[in-house]
């Protein structure tokens, strides 16, 4: 059998990323607490509850298994309405806990990566309109500038937004995110406040922090055309890609932002990330659909013959990753790349060890031809709340029990160990993990 090892740079950051809302518990005081509490929007009237009870002090044992996994980085999301619960009040308590996490994550040599607004909003700033008025960017950046001042001690790697186009998407067209108005001319709005929120908090940031790196992370959705010869597939794919990937990455680099759901000039968003941050799952196929006119007329699946996850939520489509990568690297040809989230959906972790070890594989591709991709956080450390699909999905290194809070080690948090303290992957992790894929990654 052939031996071999893909090893990456030195430096090169391996953790884990999760999102405040999905694993502090009993964040009250936001829109999507309020959301859960509604009939009918959560799977099964599943709720985020105590989540992982980070918020309890639980954070510590999971970053010593984190740390103890060989991680040297870990993204997480501090919670706006914890930090201001009322327009005119701070929490200095809510920031010195944060404060406390990022030593905790000093204290076991890991990176901290902040993300200051992952999908919750504060109950008072929902009541406001949220994010579909231009009066969220000073409120924005006014917490934004608290938070920052708070815990640069401790953070220099700030992700400003994360998603704004599945926060947007899901909230004004999918209707399973708050506030579930079917509005495609509001959902693009609500990105354009958004890019102008990111833009300014990318300048509070700097302005407080010189040495800061900023940035934001997309959700990036790969997309090849069905029938690629049938041109209204051809045409679908674009209009899809275009409407879900490219509002952000087009006001980024131009200053206006262009879209099919809608165009904004946002000059001042123009050149505001130091680094690019990649959210990949999975690649669609589109095929035009003449039934699917709220939807472009166009349709998004997987394959018949795709590796999918336990629910066909996700698909184990390892080349999207390099697709999405030669994507970033083309589109902006400066910027370090930085995969911000890669994961899969499944309880019993038989599919996430081939998962892991091919998209590790395509990202070292990517390395090998001197793509600046400096990190990967792989989603998660712990099963935790996956918003409308409640305690459905299991996407943890570590399985939870929300009911008890006992967590059980999957085989795959052996295996991201040993890619971790390799910093790379070797054939025989593949044999000892996943000797399925063996043919496939060392052929002959
Ligand atoms: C989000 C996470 C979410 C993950 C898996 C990403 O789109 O940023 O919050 O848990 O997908 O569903």
């Amino acid at each position: 059998m052939p031996q071999a090892s893909f090893h990456f740079p030195r430096g090169f950051l391996w953790g884990t990323a999760t999102a405040a809302h999905q694993v502090e518990g009993n964040n009250t005081n936001n829109q999507w607490w309020a959301w859960e509490q509604q009939e009918g929007r959560i799977l099964q009237g599943h709720k985020s509850g105590l989540a992982c009870d980070w918020w309890g002090g639980r954070w510590k044992e999971d970053f010593d298994r984190a740390a103890e996994g060989g991680q040297n980085a870990h993204r997480l999301s501090v919670e706006w309405s914890r930090i201001q619960p009322e327009p005119g009040r701070w929490d200095e308590d809510a920031l010195e806990r944060y404060r406390v996490m990022l030593r905790g994550l000093r204290e076991r040599g890991m990176t901290a990566m902040v993300t200051l607004h992952h999908f919750t909003d504060p109950l008072w700033l929902a009541d406001l309109g949220g994010w579909e008025t231009e009066a969220v960017v000073p409120l924005f950046e006014k917490f934004v500038r608290k938070t920052v001042e708070a815990l640069k001690e401790y953070v220099t790697l700030w992700c400003t937004i994360n998603e704004p186009n599945i926060y947007a998407l899901s909230g004004y067209a999918a209707l399973d995110f708050p506030p579930g108005k079917s509005d495609l001319n509001l959902a693009a709005r609500v990105m354009a406040n958004m890019l102008r929120g990111h833009a300014a908090a990318y300048r509070a940031i700097h302005e407080l922090q010189p040495e800061a790196r900023a940035g934001y992370a997309l959700h990036y959705r790969p997309m090849v055309a069905a029938r690629p010869w049938f041109p209204l597939d051809v045409l679908e794919r674009n209009v899809h890609y275009s409407a879900i990937n490219m509002a952000f990455p087009t006001a980024l680099t131009t200053g206006v932002m262009r879209t099919p759901i809608g165009s904004a000039r946002v000059p001042e968003a123009k050149g505001t990330q130091d680094y690019f941050g990649l959210n990949y799952y999975s690649q669609d196929t589109v095929i035009f659909d003449l039934r699917k006119p709220g939807e472009l007329f166009g349709r998004r699946f997987y394959p018949k013959d795709a590796d999918l996850s336990d629910s066909g939520f996700n698909a184990n489509t390892p080349e999207g990753l390099f697709a999405s990568l030669k994507w970033a690297e083309r589109y902006h040809p400066s910027l370090p790349i930085i995969v911000t989230e890669n994961g899969i959906e499944c309880a019993d972790d038989h599919i996430r060890p081939r998962y892991i070890t091919q998209h590790v594989h395509q990202m070292w591709r990517a390395v090998n031809f001197n793509w600046s991709v400096k990190g990967y956080f792989h989603w998660s450390l712990v099963d935790n709340f996956e918003w409308e699909r409640g305690w459905t999905q299991r996407f943890g290194l570590w399985e939870l029990d929300p009911e008890t809070q006992a967590r059980r080690k999957r085989r795959s948090a052996d295996l991201y160990a040993e890619i971790c303290m390799e910093n790379g992957l070797t054939s025989e992790m593949v044999t000892k993990y996943c000797p399925e894929i063996y043919d496939k990654m060392f052929p002959g």
